[in-house]
């Protein structure tokens, strides 16, 4: 089996784009349309393989398949670029606000003063929930993780606005989208809220989206809580850096729940089950974790060595990235926002930010890291920062949630918007039993069971 671009006849024209690849097996060839982005590798289009050659593509992970084609976002990891609609990461995050950003994610431009003015009144005048919600949270335990908190309500979302859970209706799925834009920080200062025993704190419309969220999470109703406008910009920040990834776990969720047709509640539902995961959402809480055990920068040679160690399943958390090969855009924004942070918060010496800013550079230095193409991620800077801002860490993920719905949202619209979309089945490839006959229970035998076929006592 072999697979080769159209051969390029004339040497000279390097330029002259392959228009279609070859693909061969055995004595068969197939033409495979080879489909061009505006930025990012091309595409090998095998949408009709299957119909022509009777094979389907192996590639669990999908880490060589493009699931879709998205105008959204883009990521160059060898450059170390993020760009949401052409834009790029550092720039909304020095320049822009994280409803500008939702605003362009969502609609795909940036909006001038009078959309901006029209979105931010929409969104701030749909911040409260329907008041019957504050009673569903009580039937929680006060102990349940805040992840499993907001999973449940998101869904039940569902439950509450049956007037924007007609997919097909454009109005419909722009007031479900404002809607979960608006309410998400309120859901998640109330799960806060609920944990720690206080009353939950309504949202303010005088406050904009960020300072709000703040105020929603640490303000008491008996004492007056003013929000520090730089720590509100940080998380402002926070949230513009989080907003959206492309196809990554909990966004290819969100687009194969909502492939079926099922309602947007219950899709973005689906991609907050999916970010709690540790491989996903989880990371920023294994590094802080991380920082603390090591404690003091002496300590560092110990654990990079342990990073090294093959036989040490210890790997350094905060770096290296499936798609990153180069420095996370997100981490340099981080890095300034948490020094940001702990000097307007008057934190002289916060002893984790010293030992992080030594790892940093140690292992920068390092050939082990070089070589690998290591660098920090988000989540290196992101613990510490929202830990000075007086989140507890399994807020960490819930904070990534709040961000991150806009693009769950955004990468959901475009795909109920494209004429291509299908529902989301993938195949497989069947390693089980062949086709057997049934056999009556005596006579039976467990001779020969795999052992998965007896389940643990
Ligand atoms: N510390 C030490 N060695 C590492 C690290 C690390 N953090 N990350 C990767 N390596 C090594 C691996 O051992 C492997 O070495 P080998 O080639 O000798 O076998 C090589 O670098 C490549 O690593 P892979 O795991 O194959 O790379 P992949 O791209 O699949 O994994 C991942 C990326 C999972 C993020 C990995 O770098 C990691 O585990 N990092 C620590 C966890 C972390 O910070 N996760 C957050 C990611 S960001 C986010 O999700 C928002």
């Amino acid at each position: 089996m072999s697979l080769t671009d159209s051969p390029d006849t004339d040497a000279q024209m390097t330029t002259k784009e392959p228009e279609a690849a070859r693909l061969t097996i055995g004595e068969s060839e197939y033409e495979l349309p080879v489909r061009k982005g505006t930025l990012g590798p091309d595409v090998l289009d095998i949408t009709r393989l299957y119909r022509n050659s009777g094979r389907f593509t192996y590639d669990p992970g999908y880490t060589s398949t493009a699931s879709c084609s998205s105008k959204v976002t883009f990521i160059d990891g060898k450059a170390g670029k993020l760009l949401y609609r052409g834009y790029p990461i550092d720039q909304l995050a020095e320049n822009g606000n994280y409803l500008e950003t939702c605003y362009l994610l969502l609609y795909g431009e940036l909006p001038d003063r009078k959309h901006f003015e029209e979105f931010e009144h929409r969104v701030t005048h749909h911040t409260m929930v329907h008041e019957q919600m504050n009673r569903f949270f009580t039937g929680f335990r006060r102990d349940a993780h805040p992840m499993s908190i907001m999973v449940g309500v998101v869904g039940a979302l569902s439950a509450f606005y049956h007037d924007s859970t007609d997919i097909h209706d454009p109005v419909q799925r722009d007031v479900a989208s404002v809607r979960m834009i608006a309410k998400m920080p309120t859901i998640a200062a109330m799960a806060h809220k609920y944990a720690i025993g206080q009353p939950f704190i309504y949202p303010r419309n005088d406050l904009d989206y960020a300072a709000n969220f703040l105020h929603m999470c640490f303000a008491v109703p008996c004492a007056p809580y003013n929000v520090d406008p730089v720590l509100a910009r940080a998380v402002d920040r926070i949230f513009i850096l989080h907003a959206d990834h492309e196809q990554n776990a909990s966004t290819s969720t969100v687009r194969l729940a909502g492939s079926s047709g099922a309602n947007p509640f219950a899709c973005i539902a689906a991609g907050i089950a999916c970010l709690w995961g540790p491989s996903h959402g989880g990371a920023n809480e294994a590094a802080l974790n991380m920082l603390e055990e090591i404690g003091t920068v002496d300590r560092i040679p110990e654990y990079i060595k342990r990073a090294k160690d093959k036989s040490d399943p210890f790997r350094l958390m905060g770096f290296g990235h499936r798609v990153y090969k180069n420095y996370d855009p997100r981490a340099k924004v981080m890095r300034e926002t948490c020094h940001e942070v702990l000097d307007t918060l008057g934190v002289k010496e916060e002893p984790l930010l010293k030992v992080a800013m030594e790892l940093e550079r140690i292992a920068l230095e390092d050939e082990y890291f070089i070589e690998k193409k290591l660098y920090p991620n988000i989540d290196f800077y992101s613990g510490i920062t929202l830990r000075a801002l007086g989140f507890p860490s399994e807020l960490f993920t819930v904070l990534f949630a709040v961000a991150r719905t806009v693009g769950w949202i955004a990468q959901w619209k475009e795909m109920i918007e494209d004429p291509e979309q299908r529902i989301g089945r993938p195949r497989q490839l069947y390693i089980g039993p062949k086709e057997r006959d049934y056999l009556p229970m005596d006579q039976r035998t467990t001779e020969g069971w795999p052992a998965a076929a007896s389940p643990p006592k």
